[in-house]
């Protein structure tokens, strides 16, 4: 593994001076050549260009074998050293979507190879991926657990087969993770997405209280009530409330299980059944708050006006309705960020650090989204 870092430094060090060289030989010469466009007769500069070029591009060429030997030499330390097994719930999954991307792109930017699965939501086909993947013999693993349930077994296989690996998005305990010092959670503290979905609601004019009558009444959309996120968003966001001495009535709590078209569902039947009652809706992501829109729009209601709405992600189609109004806000859940810490904590491991009990999470911080800041992260 040391081996392959200072190989890819190496190769790297070539590779820049490889380009410097040749930005110093060729690059230079080519604005002025598109210069020469509108200056045809000067296109024909002969002589004193072409030695120029043939020197330069001799020394590109030796820099350029140069950089190709190392690279050579580079790719087998990687192919030998640098497979990474990337396994996510599921595929079908907006926010695991943009992260996935931005994990494989960071990783293959690094030179690793990569092999990325599909969950498809069932732990047993996991069990599975990961079980080939040790049998691969892949260097490291980054896995999003199809079930936070399953993490102790997750974690005595990686052990047993002593692979380094990240865990993101769903997290166990700090107790769980302590079985395995080669062990890393990254995600997000989701009680703080839970208490910035609360502060939206207290920022709007009527502090989510619609009607006057002394109570922020509101329905709550729940994701998947298994996974940690989901109970603290549920929890924190009205926590928030309370804590600013507001008082609230829940009016309905049901598990969208992270989905677009069950937010859609249960928003439809909540407004049938409450009408005018409802004054906030919070969903526990932006991908159900989208389906609860298009409920909040089939009902003639208006977001912002006559209820207010929340989600959490900051995927580009709530960014979109908050910049349009037609949502209240959302909460940056940074896919970027956290696939950057993964590949930060991954790249630890395999460098050989061991984490202690109590070390073992890694949070990026989330961020409160209104119209004022949403065009930054568009
Ligand atoms: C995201 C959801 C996503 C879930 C998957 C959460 O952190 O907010 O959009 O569906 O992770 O586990």
């Amino acid at each position: 593994m040391k081996l392959t870092k200072k190989l890819t430094a190496m190769a790297m060090a070539v590779l820049m001076a490889a380009s410097l060289m040749a930005c110093g030989g060729k690059e230079a010469s080519e604005p002025a050549a598109a210069d020469t466009e509108t200056q045809e007769p000067a296109a024909d500069t002969s002589a004193a260009e072409d030695t120029e070029d043939t020197a330069a591009d001799e020394t590109e060429d030796a820099a350029t074998d140069a950089a190709e030997d190392a690279a050579d030499q580079v790719s087998d330390e990687v192919a030998a050293g640098g497979n990474i097994g990337v396994c996510i719930y599921k595929f079908d999954d907006a926010f695991m979507t943009t992260y996935r991307n931005a994990l494989q792109e960071i990783l293959e930017g690094k030179g690793y190879t990569v092999t990325v699965m599909d969950g498809k939501n069932d732990q047993a086909e996991q069990n599975n991926q990961i079980n080939n993947f040790i049998a691969q013999e892949v260097d490291a693993l980054i896995i999003n657990p199809v079930m936070t349930s399953a993490a102790d077994q997750i974690i005595a296989t990686v052990k047993d087969a002593d692979i380094p690996t990240v865990l993101i998005n769903r997290e166990p305990t700090a107790e769980q993770m302590a079985a395995y010092d080669k062990l890393v959670y990254v995600g997000c503290d989701a009680r703080q997405s839970g208490t910035m979905q609360g502060e939206l609601i207290l920022d709007t004019p009527n502090k989510g209280d619609i009607n006057g009558d002394g109570k922020i009444s509101y329905i709550m959309i729940q994701g998947d009530p298994e996974n940690i996120d989901a109970q603290y968003r549920t929890e924190y966001s009205v926590k928030a409330l309370t804590d600013a001495g507001m008082e609230v009535e829940e009016l309905d709590l049901q598990r969208g299980d992270w989905d677009r078209n069950k937010g859609q569902e249960i928003a439809q039947n909540d407004l049938a059944k409450f009408g005018e009652e409802i004054e906030v809706i919070f969903c526990n992501n932006d991908d159900m708050a989208i389906g609860a829109l298009q409920a909040i729009q089939a009902a003639g209601r208006t977001v912002n006006e006559d209820i207010y709405l929340v989600g959490v992600d900051a995927l580009d189609a709530a960014l979109n309705e908050v910049v349009n109004g037609n949502m209240t806000g959302t909460v940056l859940n940074d896919a970027n960020g956290q696939a950057a810490g993964a590949v930060e904590a991954m790249e630890a491991l395999l460098g050989g650090k061991t984490y202690a009990e109590g070390e073992q999470s890694i949070y990026v911080d989330y961020v409160k989204v209104t119209p004022d800041n949403a065009a930054d992260f568009q």
